[in-house]
């Protein structure tokens, strides 16, 4: 017998290169999450192709769902509503996990409800640090954000900073490709990082002017590209462990300005970390040292919840369930989504 008091939440996510579904109950005990990742396809031509994205979504829905259920013990009988992120992303990709949920939710009957990318990032927290409750700050650094958010309740958040150009991940995903490491760059300057000096290149910390806890990191890359042009001009050996764990220590150094900035200017004592860029471990230790400097109390998922995937949409979409929103067969996807629209 399944327990009334419990909300079983199928959740979809296909926003980009991960074809993801997750059971989740009452919003943080995750039955299964499996991912589906596409990066080795993706590697080959450097970075992700919308076109192969939307067609291997196409290709591996249908098996991801079956597993989560299958991992969760459960049929779609025992499912109380289907969660899945409708934006922001590639349209292509979006419209796969769109379409899908809204064929279940219309075949089973289900309440459906879109869930936004971001809004799925902050939910990860939720999963495995039962007492955090809002409000609190929340820093998503992504391939495709990077927003510093006070979260003032479940579903309400107040965008205080984000980046007026790359993302961070973007940035690190760039500086890769520059410094000859490959797709994806984020990882991979992570660990270079380990073997080189992060002060050995004095790259531009940029602040955006009159706009507090806004970020900047194209300039930063360019400074990257420059520094490895004149090397090759003077003949100067490039010495990639330098380069990356340099340009990772900007990185670093720039988010934990504007951290530091809002958590005194305002006074919360708890700030969390999400989204793909929260899984290096350097920024991670960063980031506590500086929250527990300021006596804030610090959450960060395990990487696996921070990189996409579907357990974090299913968080979402159940305070969102609870709190009565609802979607229709209307749903759509909507590749530049913000944060707060329903
Ligand atoms: O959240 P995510 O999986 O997808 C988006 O919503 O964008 O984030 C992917 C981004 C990529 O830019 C990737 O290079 C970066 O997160 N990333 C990292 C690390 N792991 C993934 N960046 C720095 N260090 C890492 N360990
Ligand atoms: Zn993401």
């Amino acid at each position: 017998m399944s327990n009334p008091d419990s909300i079983r939440i199928l959740a979809i996510e296909t926003s980009c290169d991960e074809t993801a579904a997750a059971v989740v109950v009452n919003g943080r005990e995750v039955r299964s999450n499996i991912i589906s990742s596409q990066i080795a396809l993706h590697t080959l031509y450097g970075g992700v192709v919308p076109e192969i994205a939307s067609r291997k979504h196409i290709e591996k829905i249908n098996q991801v769902i079956t597993e989560a259920l299958k991992e969760a013990d459960m049929t779609l009988d025992e499912i109380d509503a289907v969660g899945v992120t409708y934006g922001p992303g590639l349209v292509g990709a979006l419209l796969v996990g769109v379409a899908e949920a809204k064929a279940i939710s219309y075949a089973k009957g289900l309440p459906l409800i879109g869930v936004h990318h971001i809004e799925g990032h902050i939910s990860a927290n939720y999963i495995e640090h039962e007492e955090l409750e809002p409000p609190f700050l929340c820093l998503v650094v992504s391939g495709g954000h990077t927003h510093l958010v006070k979260v003032n309740d479940y579903g309400q958040y107040e965008i205080l900073g984000r980046t007026v150009d790359d993302a961070a991940g973007e940035a690190f995903d760039k500086v890769a490709r520059a410094i000859g490491l490959g797709y994806p760059g984020g990882p991979k300057i992570e660990k270079i990082s380990y073997e080189g000096n992060p002060a050995a290149i004095a790259f531009p910390r940029a602040h955006v002017a009159n706009a507090a806890y806004n970020f900047s990191f194209s300039g930063m890359k360019s400074a990257v590209l420059n520094y490895l042009n004149s090397c090759q001009m003077k003949g100067v050996e490039i010495i990639q462990a330098d380069v990356a764990a340099s340009f990772q220590q900007a990185v670093i150094d720039v988010l934990l300005g504007n951290i530091e900035k809002a958590l005194n200017e305002t006074g919360c004592k708890k700030f969390a970390l999400a989204g793909g860029v929260a899984s290096n471990k350097t920024l991670r230790k960063a980031v506590e040292e500086a929250c527990i400097k300021n006596g804030v109390v610090f959450y960060c998922p395990s990487p696996v919840l921070c990189t996409d995937n579907a357990a974090m949409i299913g968080a979402a979409a159940y305070y969102d369930y609870i709190s009565g929103v609802r979607s229709d067969l209307r749903l759509n996807a909507v590749p530049n989504l913000k944060l707060g629209e329903k």
